[in-house]
């Protein structure tokens, strides 16, 4: 095909592109055309380096977006045939996607799409109710289809060694106060398009606490609402943990997180294990697998909630200007 994307085409996939969940919704992504290739960017000024020194929180968000992009382009009929971290001499671009032959979606590209606009970050407590087998299974194929691996947590020695290892990964992050202070700057009590809104937070944290909440300043519990005795614990990993591993498995979280909402499950993510580096060695050794630890995710069935603010895609597209 010797046609490229349109601006059109490049506006309708981003918007669904920066749906994406992203580390504080800092939501650090660029998009653009070039020679006919819709390219994302890591946006290096929305980089968190007290939380995120080495880059890998941006690129997992960074490719969570690539997958929506995809996704979008697919249902559109255009799909895309994309290439990771295309030019040596500009790491900062993460992905250049370029048309493939048109073709119809598939029903299963469909219901994924659907799901963008539904998925959130549900910090609240789940109900007590087991995810069912077949959907725990559709969660591992969503993984593998990405070149990554789904790891569930089963039984409660090993949830509890997990807990374990995550709430010391909790005290030393908050210990640092640069960690902190970035987390307070990204709490948002009034209407913001960027930043996690207070009211998105979960409830504050209790000693009972199994696992350890990042706080982004939410509500006191009401009483008796504890978090679910028995979480179900999901790890997602990728198998190296270069640059371009760790946008694969953003792609990967995303169809994962996807295919959760289809099958009406909710989930919150915890990545205080993966960004302090002995944990996600003790992580990785307790799974017992190769390859690198690059999210965890707590999977239940939650209460209804709402998709947190977005900047608008004219904020987030780098268009060449026209002059009149
Ligand atoms: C790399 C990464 C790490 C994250 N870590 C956490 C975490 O430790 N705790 C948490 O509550 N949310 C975490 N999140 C979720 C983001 O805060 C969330 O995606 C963002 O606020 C946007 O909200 P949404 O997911 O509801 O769209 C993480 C997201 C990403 C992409």
């Amino acid at each position: 095909m010797d046609t490229g994307f349109t601006v059109a085409q490049l506006r309708a996939a981003a918007a669904d592109a920066v749906r994406a969940p992203s580390l504080h919704n800092t939501q650090p992504w660029r998009f653009r055309l070039r020679d006919g290739g819709i390219e994302l960017s890591v946006d290096p000024t929305r980089r968190l380096p007290a939380t995120d020194p080495s880059g890998w929180g941006a690129r997992i968000s960074c490719g969570a977006a690539l997958f929506n992009l995809r996704l979008a382009l697919a249902v559109a009929g255009t799909p895309a045939t994309v290439r990771l971290r295309p030019y040596p001499t500009e790491p900062d671009v993460l992905a250049r996607l370029v048309p493939d032959a048109p073709r119809p979606a598939t029903p299963a590209d469909r219901s994924l799409h659907a799901a963008i606009p539904r998925r959130f970050s549900n910090r609240a407590p789940f109900w007590p109710d087991p995810v069912p087998a077949d959907a725990r299974w559709r969660l591992g194929e969503a993984a593998r289809a990405e070149q990554c691996w789904l790891e569930l947590v089963i039984g409660t020695s090993a949830v509890n060694a997990f807990a374990e290892v995550a709430r010391s990964a909790h005290r030393v992050l908050e210990r640092d106060p640069d960690y902190r202070r970035e987390r307070t700057e990204w709490i948002r009590r009034e209407p913001a398009p960027d930043g996690v809104p207070a009211a998105a937070g979960g409830p504050q944290s209790e000693p009972q606490d199994l696992l350890p909440m990042r706080g982004f300043g939410g509500r006191n519990r009401a009483p008796g609402r504890d978090f679910e005795p028995e979480p179900l614990v999901a790890v997602l990993g990728s198998a190296g943990n270069t640059p371009a591993d760790q946008i694969l498995a953003g792609q990967a979280l995303q169809r994962v997180l996807l295919t959760a909402t289809d099958a009406g499950l909710s989930v919150s993510l915890l990545s205080q294990p993966i960004e302090v580096q002995g944990a996600r060695e003790a992580l990785r050794l307790s799974l017992g697998r190769f390859g690198t630890p690059q999210m965890v995710m707590r999977i239940g069935y939650g209460q209804p909630g709402a998709a947190t603010p977005r900047r608008s895609v004219d904020d987030v597209l780098d268009l060449p200007v026209v002059s009149a």
